[in-house]
């Protein structure tokens, strides 16, 4: 992609500054974040080079929306409570963001003539329904109110791109990891946590007996997901993952391997919440999108292992 506008909401979050840095080699980028979530630090060198520019507000205010989305090719709609757990306990702002929030990126994309966009889904949709690997055309039944949120947003990407003809695709991330991603958050995700574990030599957190299943895809990989997928002429919705099934037992020891450290666990209590399996199939993605993850794990885990040591303060 060259010469475009592209706005990134939730562009100071771990996804979002990894695809905000990406795009502003060769376009104009504006961030939108209100930083709930988000860190400046994600953004230094953009916005002190002037590589991306930032804009700190709600996707709740659509007239914030409406201000920057005007002469914008493509928007790449991340902002999101992003938390199963979080979404449990406070299901209100979550859905506030979700539902409100993905509805005011379409209404003001509409309004200023958006060519397409693409929208932050989740794996999460499918719920703990058994049948694996996950194919975009199997039953849906979210477990979560985070998990709700992401399939109203798909159903609202796909009712604007019949009703209006505004182009949009949703993409349905599995287990995301790579630089950037938080692992102090009282919701932090499993490959950050695993990794400031290995680091400081503690006892990796283990819910349940670890032989759940996770579907782990590097974040460069998902970048490259939502470039590819904005500039195709693909709609609807498409699974993004490595394609790979990966107990968190596996996930663990692999992380413990590269770091060189010893491998110790401490079980606690399932979450509530979580599903037990988690796999894709990508066959769509990759006919539809050309889309081809290039991390296989432990490449991913060293390349994320390497940024942790140089960028984390223990
Ligand atoms: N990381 C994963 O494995 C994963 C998996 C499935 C889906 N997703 C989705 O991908 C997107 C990015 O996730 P992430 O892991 O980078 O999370 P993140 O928390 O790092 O990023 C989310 C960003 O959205 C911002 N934000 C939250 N509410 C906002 C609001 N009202 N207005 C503007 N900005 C707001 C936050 O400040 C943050 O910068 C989310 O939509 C998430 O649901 C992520």
């Amino acid at each position: 992609m060259r010469g475009k506008r592209a706005v990134v909401t939730g562009g100071a979050g771990f996804i979002g500054s990894n695809l905000a840095e990406a795009l502003s080699i060769d376009n104009e980028v504006v961030i939108v974040d209100d930083f709930s979530t988000g860190k400046l630090e994600n953004l230094k060198d953009l916005v002190s080079t002037g590589a991306a520019k930032l804009v700190k507000g709600s996707v709740t205010d659509l007239d914030v929306l409406r201000g920057i989305f005007e002469g914008t090719d493509f928007v790449f709609h991340l902002a999101a409570i992003p938390s199963v757990p979080r979404s449990i306990v406070d299901p209100i702002s979550v859905n506030e963001v979700g539902i409100k929030g993905t509805l005011n990126v379409l209404v003001a994309a509409r309004e200023c003539s958006v060519r397409k966009v693409v929208f932050a889904s989740s794996s999460s949709v499918y719920g703990d329904t058994k049948k694996l690997p996950k194919r975009e055309e199997m039953e849906c039944r979210p477990i979560s109110p985070y998990a709700l949120t992401k399939l109203v947003g798909e159903h609202y990407c796909r009712i604007f791109t019949e009703l209006y003809g505004l182009k949009t695709v949703s993409l349905r991330y599995f287990n995301v990891y790579g630089p950037k991603q938080d692992p102090n958050s009282e919701y932090a995700a499993v490959v950050p946590r695993f990794i400031v574990c290995a680091l400081e030599g503690r006892p990796f957190p283990i819910h349940g007996d670890g032989s759940q299943t996770r579907d782990f895809i590097f974040v460069k990989d998902a970048v490259m997901a939502n470039i590819i997928a904005a500039e195709s002429t693909a709609t609807g919705v498409y699974n993004i993952a490595g394609g790979k099934r990966t107990s968190v037992l596996e996930l663990a020891r692999t992380i413990s391997e590269a770091a060189g450290s010893e491998f110790r666990a401490e079980f606690m209590e399932p979450r509530k919440g979580d599903i037990k399996d988690s796999y894709a199939d990508i066959s769509k993605a990759r006919k539809d999108l050309g889309f081809e993850p290039s991390y296989p794990l432990e490449k991913g885990i060293a390349e994320t292992l390497a940024w942790y040591k140089t960028n984390f303060q223990m």
